[in-house]
């Protein structure tokens, strides 16, 4: 479907920078492909996070796992069917990053330099800290979403799939594909451990992306002068006023 917003105020510009929309409306902003790989990546997430952490600390198991059940190798399954939706959709996500509409590219930069950026992004800080008596309005995302999606949901992602996909390798064996692309992962972080560790820190970091996102995605929901939540639905992002 073509995007409509091009001709609209409030839409990115060549940079990326967004400044804040004027006026009110309908825009369609996110396309199928990013609403489908949302969704996905949630459910995967919260699959990854729930089995590592039992991966991490496991049940203990009565009179031996193998003759009671198989509910470890399960747990584990589960992890790296739900590891590996996670890594091939960050590959797809990024691929639709470079074909997409220009919405579907604004996780993946942070014009830090842009005053005009700086300035929405300062806004932002200051109606989530409850000293701007009200928000702005957005098409895309909203400069301080945009900063956390690149730093703490990106990178992060980044690093759990490399580290995931590494640790995998172990099981696989040297001779496998995944150590041949993945194996420096423990020459960089020393040993197999530490890389066990690290992948363990990052789920926490994702856990604090996700509850402060759904937090403030609900709240913008409730408090913001435009639709949020079934924005990520239908890919309609819809104006509640029209004033500046
Ligand atoms: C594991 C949990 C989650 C992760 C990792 C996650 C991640 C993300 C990311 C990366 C984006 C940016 C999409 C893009 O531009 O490609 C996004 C947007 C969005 N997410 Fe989530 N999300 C999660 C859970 C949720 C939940 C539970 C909700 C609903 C309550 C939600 C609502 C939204 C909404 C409404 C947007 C669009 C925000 C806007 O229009 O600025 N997310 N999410
Ligand atoms: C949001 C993404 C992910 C989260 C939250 C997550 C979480 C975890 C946690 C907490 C552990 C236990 C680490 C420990 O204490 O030893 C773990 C282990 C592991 N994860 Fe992940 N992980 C994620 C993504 C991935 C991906 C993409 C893969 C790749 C297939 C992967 C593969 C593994 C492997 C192979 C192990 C070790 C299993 C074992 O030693 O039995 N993970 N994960």
């Amino acid at each position: 479907m073509a995007n409509p917003s091009t001709t609209l105020p409030g839409v990115p510009d060549a940079t990326g920078t967004e400044p804040h929309r004027e006026g009110g409306g309908s825009v369609y902003v996110y396309q199928i492909p990013i609403r489908l790989w949302h969704w996905a990546t949630v459910a995967a997430i919260s699959t990854l996070a729930l089995t590592g952490y039992f991966i991490g600390s496991p049940l203990p198991s009565v009179g031996g796992e193998a003759s009671d059940s198989f509910l470890f190798g399960y747990i584990r399954s589960a992890h790296f069917i739900a590891g590996y939706v996670l890594a091939i959709g960050l590959v797809a996500r990024t691929w639709w990053a470079l074909v997409g509409n220009v919405h579907a590219r604004q996780i993946y930069t942070v014009p830090v330099r842009d005053p005009k950026f700086l300035d929405e992004l300062w806004w932002q800080v200051r109606w989530y800290s409850f000293l701007a008596s009200e928000p702005r309005k957005h098409v895309g995302h909203n400069p301080l979403a945009r900063l956390t999606m690149f730093f703490l949901f990106l990178q992060t992602a980044l690093f759990l799939s490399v580290t995931g996909l590494a640790l995998y390798s172990e099981g696989e064996g040297i001779e496998s594909w995944q150590y041949k692309a993945f194996g420096w992962v423990f020459s960089l972080f020393g040993s197999s451990q530490r890389v066990h560790t690290l992948h363990h820190v990052g789920m926490w970091v994702m856990l604090l992306f996700v509850m402060t996102h759904v937090y403030a995605a609900i709240r913008e929901d409730i408090m913001g002068r435009a639709s949020i939540l079934s924005t990520m639905i239908s890919g309609w992002r819809n104006f509640r006023d029209t004033r500046e």
